[in-house]
């Protein structure tokens, strides 16, 4: 029997001789698949060679995509118009770009906003819209997120409460806890360019919580099949003259007592109710996905009240923790089944 052909794509300049294979973020995923009698290859994307791959691909059932052209400075045009190509002609591939855009960008957290997991979130779509309102519609500080970001790129800490002295003090998280003060207009000027090509800006209260930590729970399609947890994260704020840089996330697997109720409430209530916010089947979520929570209140029964949603990452979840390989490999069984 001809056995099925899985691509991992991965990321990789001309000439490189990167290997999903052997990386050690992908090979127990690969070895897996080949256990369960799959045939596996390492794929590099560049933008490059975006049409030779339109041909090489077809031959694979699955096409599982760890590229973010975004890291890279670039954009997702060449490597989305690929990808939606590749599933119309019959591939199965995740995540879709169209998955990504409802679930994976910074919207999601308007969209949730008014659920139990969501928070206080405002949304801009353009620069006098944020110009009229950001510093009118909200006290406090704030955290302003790019549409499409990663890795702190994009998400500034805001602190307008010495507003009447003309100055707003901004924190970006990619660069650790520099404050840098600057005028009403220097500022609108900064973040003028987030607004480049019809994008937005997610306006998001600053959750002090950070200092408890954040879980990050791991999902494929609708099943929950992990955990992080990461102390110290970015904006984590200076105390007693101390500043804490981000640490190392530890893994834990789906079945973690720490995190039951997250996982519980994952599955049943929230999961649902974002794929109903996103019009998204269970057939539609990515092979690996990810939801960052804050932990609000600790040893607290109600676990509604306990977390919130920082962030939902959709696109190339990687490291994820080992429990969810199997859960990858059964997705892309049933899909090409399907
Ligand atoms: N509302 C918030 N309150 C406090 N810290 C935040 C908030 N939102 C984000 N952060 C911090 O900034 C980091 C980056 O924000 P996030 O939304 O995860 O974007 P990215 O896509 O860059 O990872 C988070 O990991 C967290 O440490
Ligand atoms: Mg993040």
């Amino acid at each position: 029997m001809k056995k099925n052909l899985i691509a991992l794509l991965i990321y990789g300049e001309p000439g490189s001789t990167k290997n999903a294979l052997t990386e050690e973020k992908y090979k127990k995923l690969a070895a897996h698949f080949i256990d369960q009698g799959f045939e596996v290859d390492s794929v590099l994307y560049h933008d490059s060679i975006s049409d030779r791959l339109a041909k090489e691909l077809l031959k694979y059932n699955a096409i599982l995509v760890w590229v973010n052209p975004i890291e890279q400075q670039g954009d997702r045009k060449i490597l989305d118009a690929l990808l939606a190509q590749l599933t119309s002609q019959g591939c199965f591939v995740s995540a879709h770009p169209g998955t990504i855009l409802k679930l994976g960008t910074k919207e999601i957290l308007y969209k949730v906003k008014d659920t139990e997991f969501g928070g206080d979130v405002n949304l801009y779509n353009s620069i006098e819209e944020f110009k009229n309102n950001f510093l009118n519609e909200v006290t406090g500080i704030r955290i302003l997120k790019q549409y499409r970001g990663n890795g702190g790129n994009g998400v500034y800490k805001v602190d307008a409460t010495d507003l009447k002295n003309s100055r707003i003090i901004v924190t970006h998280a990619k660069n650790g806890n520099e404050e840098i003060a600057m005028t009403i207009n220097d500022f609108f000027q900064q973040f003028e360019s987030y607004f480049a090509n019809g994008s937005m800006l997610i306006d998001q209260e600053w959750n002090p919580n950070i200092i408890k930590g954040m879980v990050r729970c791991y999902l494929s399609g609708s099943q929950v099949t992990g955990f992080g947890y990461q102390e110290i994260n970015a904006l984590y704020p200076l105390i007693n003259g101390i500043y804490k840089k981000p640490g190392q996330r530890f893994y834990y697997t789906e079945d973690c007592g720490l995190f039951k109720d997250l996982k519980e409430i994952m599955e049943k209530n929230w999961v649902p109710q974002l794929q109903k916010l996103t019009d998204l089947n269970k057939e539609e979520l990515p092979v690996i996905w990810d939801a960052d929570f804050f932990i609000n209140k600790i040893n607290n029964e109600n676990t509604a009240e306990k977390y919130s949603l920082c962030e939902v990452n959709a696109s190339c979840v990687s490291p994820f923790p080992e429990s969810s390989i199997p859960y990858i490999v059964d997705m892309v069984k049933e899909r090409i089944k399907a």
